[in-house]
């Protein structure tokens, strides 16, 4: 099993991003975390959990709140934990200080994500970022004497300022900052937040986005899904791979057998009753597109026995067209760009 917990508490909103987080409710921490405790008890006893195999703490911004917060919530969550559990958590460059980052290293995490998106002032602007580069290398250095080994930045691409040349600079820095892992997503214009429809803030380039994969894999980190190269994250695989996760807190999403279950998406109503969730019964077909889906995009690849003798077909077209790999009994896409497109040739 593994473990996601919601932290949805941010110092400011970026308007790209359509995380459930709210600004400038820091007084209500102390009762969200009370609730956090309760809907990590009651999961744990209806999913009959006896083991957590790896915790992802995302946001919101989970360094936006005090590390002694957490405590109460790690004393539960140890006694659960696999002996090489991976404990991540997300963490902006402004506010990750080595007293936090200290703190939550004590605690027992022990890979740490920063939210960088940009080493350039005008984009990190443009993206609403209340950080400049120098902090991005400051939380870096931070995490290291705080004694984190495995670091993950995540950048944004495939906006109208990237050109080969800075993405070329953004790699760069990237490489100078020696850590072991990057997520780089393209920019998605989300509904419900002010840059959707604001097409011009786009640049949908697969030029582009094929080159920041290359030189991101030039730097020594190897892309193992469309987004992410470097030290594999045990947490997102299992999620790639179908594994049931339990999820806690407002605005979390959780998987186990056959049902998907959503928490209350309103920070004051999760705090009343955090163990009312809607549940959706998962048909075997939605299942299965989805590990189609994930598997095209990362190596864990598609099983073959998972398909029908149609979409078996339509697999062995790709393969021979050499868009598809095979081996021990599984297809892997070999262009992520093309994941979607390939997934949906196969089931379509
Ligand atoms: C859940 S966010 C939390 C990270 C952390 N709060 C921060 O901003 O530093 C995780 C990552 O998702 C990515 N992200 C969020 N919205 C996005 C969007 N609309 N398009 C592309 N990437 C996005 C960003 O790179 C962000 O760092
Ligand atoms: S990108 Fe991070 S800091 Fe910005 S609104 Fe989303 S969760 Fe908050």
């Amino acid at each position: 099993m593994l473990l996601y917990i919601h932290i949805p508490f941010c110092e400011s909103k970026c308007p790209y991003c359509a995380f459930g987080s709210v600004v400038g409710k820091d007084n209500l921490a102390k009762s969200y975390f009370d609730a956090l405790l309760k809907d990590l008890k009651f999961q744990i006893q209806k999913f009959k959990i006896r083991n957590f195999k790896s915790v992802f703490i995302g946001g919101g911004t989970p360094s936006a709140v005090n590390a002694k917060f957490y405590e109460p919530l790690f004393e539960q969550i140890l006694s659960f934990c696999q002996k090489d559990c991976e404990i991540t958590s997300e963490a902006n460059p402004n506010s990750a200080d080595t007293n936090w980052l200290t703190q939550m290293r004590n605690l027992g995490v022990n890979r740490i994500s920063f939210g960088a998106q940009s080493f350039f002032e005008d984009k990190l602007k443009f993206l609403g970022r209340t950080h400049d580069a120098k902090q991005i290398y400051q939380a870096v250095k931070n995490a290291k004497i705080s004694g984190f080994k495995n670091i993950n930045i995540d950048l944004i691409y495939g906006t109208k300022f990237d050109t080969k040349k800075r993405l070329s600079k953004e790699v760069e820095n990237i490489k100078n900052l020696e850590i072991s892992h990057v997520s780089a997503y393209s920019l998605t214009l989300e509904p419900n937040t002010p840059f959707f429809h604001k097409n011009e803030y786009k640049k949908d380039s697969p030029i582009l986005a094929k080159f920041i994969m290359n030189e991101i894999e030039n730097i020594g980190l190897k892309q193992y899904e469309i987004s992410n190269f470097g030290e594999i994250c045990k947490h997102n695989l299992g999620y790639w791979q179908g594994k049931d996760y339990a999820a806690i807190g407002a605005y979390a999403v959780g998987f186990c057998d056959d049902f998907r279950f959503t928490a209350c998406a309103n920070l004051e109503k999760f705090i009343a009753d955090p163990t009312q969730k809607t549940y959706e019964i998962l048909s075997k077909n939605d299942m299965k597109f989805e590990r189609i889906f994930l598997g095209a995009r990362s190596i864990v690849g598609i099983e073959a026995s998972w398909l029908n003798k149609h979409e078996q077909e339509r697999a062995e077209i790709l393969r021979k067209s050499r868009k598809l790999a095979f081996k021990d009994g599984k297809y892997f896409v070999k262009n992520f760009l093309l994941a979607d497109e390939i997934a949906l040739f196969i089931v379509g």
